[in-house]
């Protein structure tokens, strides 16, 4: 492997000529909190210390940098936080070459904060070991956020003890679109499956050893038919009872605006932040028709206790009581850029989807924005159209269309999507989110110039360790 290439590029990378050579007895010390990862990950269990990870007090590192040199006297890393020395071993693990370490100095730090992964488990429920395994591949490029979709009109994922009805009758479908959705087809093959709260405390877990946080999703709200189904009196049309959506595509079913839809919705909350630490909590606000409030006289009767100027305020108003209810727990919401438009909650994350003008939009508006749009990191996207793509709901999202990607410098970073309607499986997943979410990657994390034929060599010669890792990635 050529000594340069690591992916996400470094911010500075002197190869020095040489190597160290890695035998049984190599050893790892350093603090509690990152030494048993670094073996596990380095395969080095040796009495040795010839890998020296240590903390520092040096802001200039900031929050998640490192320097790493390897010399003959062994590798030497040093961070100010533990995430920087986690950075590191992720930097070794791709610098490795068979029992060889290349001599080097490396001294690196994220260009954005927020590097992240959006993967829906709503539309097909993933089986919990490849959600590990995700979070472990998210690691691997530095990757430090996991924004998990847990709820849409398909199903419900996430275990609520106060309201079991969510996941005995939300979590299963009679059937499933069938084919592209343009189709107009469906299966009969039922589907379903959630998640206890034991087990994501235990995903949450596994993925703060690695460094990788996740922000939870409860889409509302629209995109709730299976909450819907679920519990009738939380939707618009009580007696008319609904199921969970088959189809992929936007039910037109949303929830209605009563203090007791809110109250469910935030108690839903209280379990969430309960399993879930991380600051941030996702509280959805995207493609909300607006029909049912339209025509409903609690929605009205609402707009004018509210002020709000119409039924399209609804969504802000929604958003706001949310966000407060958050607040309590000292977390901040985060919204789809939908939100903008009706006044978002002060602090909130807006999540710029639907262009890479909305993405600059919010920016110029103030707001903190993770950039997440389609055109660039939708990455259910197939590449290319031709007979070896696997269905997608569209095409034409190259790996260099998604490293061509400039975010505005002040956005909080950037997030590559795996939407799944056309990825039921875990190596549908791996198809479309690899090599891809390495492009995202380099984009959140490193600096300057930016050149596709560079990281394309770069990305080639990290392909073996995909391969040894099983990755079931596209080739390039
Ligand atoms: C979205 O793609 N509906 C956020």
């Amino acid at each position: 492997m050529s000594v340069a290439s690591l992916v996400p590029r470094p911010q500075t990378l002197r190869v020095l000529g040489g190597h160290l050579h890695l035998t049984a007895q190599t050893g790892v010390r350093g603090p509690a909190a990152v030494v048993g990862l670094a073996r596990e990950l380095l395969g080095l269990s040796g009495p040795g210390h010839e890998i020296d990870l240590a903390l520092v007090d040096d802001p200039g590192l900031g929050a998640e940098g490192y320097r790493l040199t390897v010399t003959d006297d062994g590798v030497r890393v040093r961070a100010a936080r533990a995430a920087g020395l986690r950075w590191a071993v992720q930097s070794l693990r791709q610098l490795r070459d068979g029992d060889r370490l290349p001599f080097v100095e490396i001294e690196d730090r994220p260009a954005y904060g927020w590097r992240g992964s959006l993967l829906d488990v709503a539309r097909w429920c993933h089986p919990l070991p490849f959600l590990r395994r995700y979070v472990e591949l998210l690691a691997l490029y530095k990757l430090n956020t996991l924004h998990l979709h847990l709820t849409d009109d398909q199903g419900w994922r996430f275990e609520v003890l106060k309201y079991p009805r969510l996941t005995e009758v939300g979590a299963f479908r009679a059937g499933s679109t069938a084919g592209h959705l343009s189709e107009g087809r469906a299966d009969d093959v039922p589907h379903g499956g959630f998640y206890t709260q034991r087990e994501l405390r235990e995903l949450v877990d596994h993925a703060a050893r690695l460094g990788v946080r996740i922000m939870p999703e409860i889409d509302t709200p629209g995109h709730v038919q299976a909450a819907i189904a679920a519990y009738p009196w939380l939707g618009n049309t009580p007696s008319r009872p609904l199921p969970v959506r088959r189809e992929w595509g936007i039910s037109r079913h949303i929830l209605n605006v009563s203090d007791r839809t809110v109250g469910f919705v935030e108690d839903v909350l209280d379990e969430l932040v309960d399993v879930f630490p991380f600051t941030y909590v996702h509280i959805g606000g995207d493609e909300v028709p607006l029909d049912e409030w339209a025509a409903s006289p609690q929605a009205h009767r609402r707009v004018a206790d509210e002020g709000l100027g119409g039924p399209e305020q609804l969504l802000g108003w929604w958003s706001r009581r949310l966000a407060r209810h958050l607040e309590r727990y000292g977390r901040r919401a985060a919204v789809w850029d939908e939100v903008v438009q009706s006044g978002v909650p002060h602090g909130t994350a807006v999540f710029g989807w639907r262009s890479v003008a909305q993405v600059e939009g919010a920016v110029r508006a103030g707001h903190r924005v993770v950039a997440a749009p389609y055109e660039h990191t939708y990455l259910d996207w197939a590449e290319t159209e031709g007979p070896r793509e696997p269905l997608a709901i569209d095409s034409g999202l190259t790996l260099s269309r998604v490293y061509g990607y400039r975010p505005p410098s002040t956005v909080l970073g950037v997030q590559g999507q795996v939407w799944s309607e056309y990825l039921p499986t875990p190596e549908l997943v791996e198809w479309r989110a690899f090599p891809r979410l390495a492009a995202i990657a380099e984009i959140g994390w490193s600096s300057g110039e930016r050149d596709f034929a560079d990281f394309r060599r770069r990305l080639t010669a990290q392909l073996p360790l995909l391969d040894r890792l099983g990755v079931g990635y596209r080739p390039l």
